[in-house]
């Protein structure tokens, strides 16, 4: 076959096999009618009518926004009011004791890729859970690094010290860059949260790690669905930890409005660096801003500017909060119905904190989903199992879900 692209780009092509079961269930909707087609693939904030959310302060906030404030260019590092919010938004009452700077990215994914980007060389291995977001892999192909699992759940399905220690000190004989994504709280596709004791045993075995050492550690927290936990502010006290850490472990954060503030396609997002040595942030915030530049240039400047304007006004940012709180307290009913369920037929779900989705572990997942759809149920088939979004199945579809995913299985 004739190609014409460089030998490094040969051979790409995206398979969104989400995207695909999602059209899938849209078009049986259409054919069948929308109340007899479950479509639980989708990662996004449906109403019990099946239709896709804003939290009404943010469209308010878009709707009335000045033309020339929305359609402007912005600062490449992003505007500096923006910046404030989401630090203070990221860290809430526990902002740790380090320096900490920001740099705005086209969403959680762009901060999470520039991160790889700056902190890894090209060929270098980058490690995350067994269970993950599939753009992890996408973001590491396309920058010429490979990504390597260490198992998430130990047998007593919490987190896997052992496994995760293992590949931390593996690589690190490897290379002399080693960047760890975690998605926690409320991890894609699980729904599991690494807890306060958990943070304490990663930290432990990273900073053993980093005093025998000059190698540079980098820690991607990736915190997209922190807004939806049962008790937002307290989910945030780990970030504490990351207090006065050695200088050759950086901790970043993923900052994303995709989830928090139903921003999705929006894209604004921004990689938060900590770090207890004031050279090494300032480091940070030049290498990131000058990939920024590179990549999108400068990021939406109406989701910055709405975001900066909800955190300058208190009684704007409580009606935010109880906005997504009604909605945090939708899923968490629909994840309740679906958990209960699959407790009485016993169904095996993985740990689930809170969070859009729920997971189940089975063998061949395709082929379970197929028959899922022969029923006109649309999941997310993963590698290893089947993902349920409660974030998008309204609470009459959940009933007898957890059943007729036992049956397929
Ligand atoms: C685990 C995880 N991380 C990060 C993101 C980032 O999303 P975005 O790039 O839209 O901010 C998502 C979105 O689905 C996600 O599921």
């Amino acid at each position: 076959m004739e190609t014409r692209v460089a030998p490094h780009a040969q051979g790409k092509v995206y398979v969104d096999k989400l995207f695909g079961t999602g059209m899938a269930a849209k078009q049986a909707s259409i054919q069948y009618g929308k109340e007899n087609v479950v479509d639980a693939s989708m990662g996004a904030i449906t109403d019990d009518t099946g239709t896709l959310i804003c939290l009404p302060t943010v469209e308010e906030q878009l709707r009335t926004m000045p033309i020339q404030e929305m359609i402007s260019y912005s600062p490449v590092a992003g505007i500096p009011t923006f910046l404030e919010a989401a630090i203070k938004h990221t860290f809430g009452e526990y902002r740790p004791d380090a320096y900490i700077r920001a740099v705005a990215s086209a969403g959680g994914a762009g901060a999470i890729s520039n991160a790889i980007w700056n902190y890894s060389n090209v060929g270098d291995t980058i490690l995350t859970h067994d269970w993950y977001w599939t753009p992890y892999t996408t973001i590491c192909n396309e920058t010429g690094r490979f990504l390597r699992t260490f198992e998430l759940l130990n047998n007593e399905m919490q987190f896997n010290l052992e496994s995760f220690s293992t590949s931390v000190k593996n690589l690190l004989l490897e290379q002399d860059y080693l960047v760890i994504i975690l998605n926690s709280p409320n991890h894609n596709p699980t729904g599991y949260s690494i807890s306060n004791k958990e943070w304490d045993e990663i930290l432990k075995v990273i900073v053993e790690e980093s005093h025998n050492t000059t190698k540079t550690i980098t820690l991607v927290v990736d915190i997209a669905y922190i807004d939806y936990t049962s008790n937002p502010i307290q989910a945030r006290s780990f970030m504490k930890k990351f207090s006065d850490l050695p200088s050759n472990i950086l901790v970043t954060f993923a900052f994303s409005m995709s989830k928090g503030f139903t921003a999705y396609g929006q894209r604004t997002g921004a990689l938060i660096g900590v770090s207890s040595d004031k050279t090494v942030i300032e480091e940070f915030e030049n290498v990131t801003l000058v990939t920024s530049r590179a990549r999108w240039s400068n990021v939406n400047r109406g989701c910055m500017s709405l975001l900066a304007t909800i955190y300058n006004d208190d009684s704007l940012l409580t009606k935010v909060n109880s906005e997504r709180e009604k909605y945090n307290t939708l899923i968490k009913e629909r994840a309740n119905i679906f958990l209960q369920e699959a407790k009485r037929v016993d169904l095996k779900v993985l740990p689930y904190y809170s969070g859009f989705f729920i997971t189940i572990s089975c063998k061949n997942p395709e082929d379970v989903s197929n028959r899922l759809i022969d029923q006109k149920i649309f999941v997310a088939p993963l590698s290893m199992g089947i993902r349920i979004a409660a974030c998008s199945v309204p609470s009459t579809q959940m009933y007898g879900l957890a059943t007729k995913i036992k049956d397929a299985i």
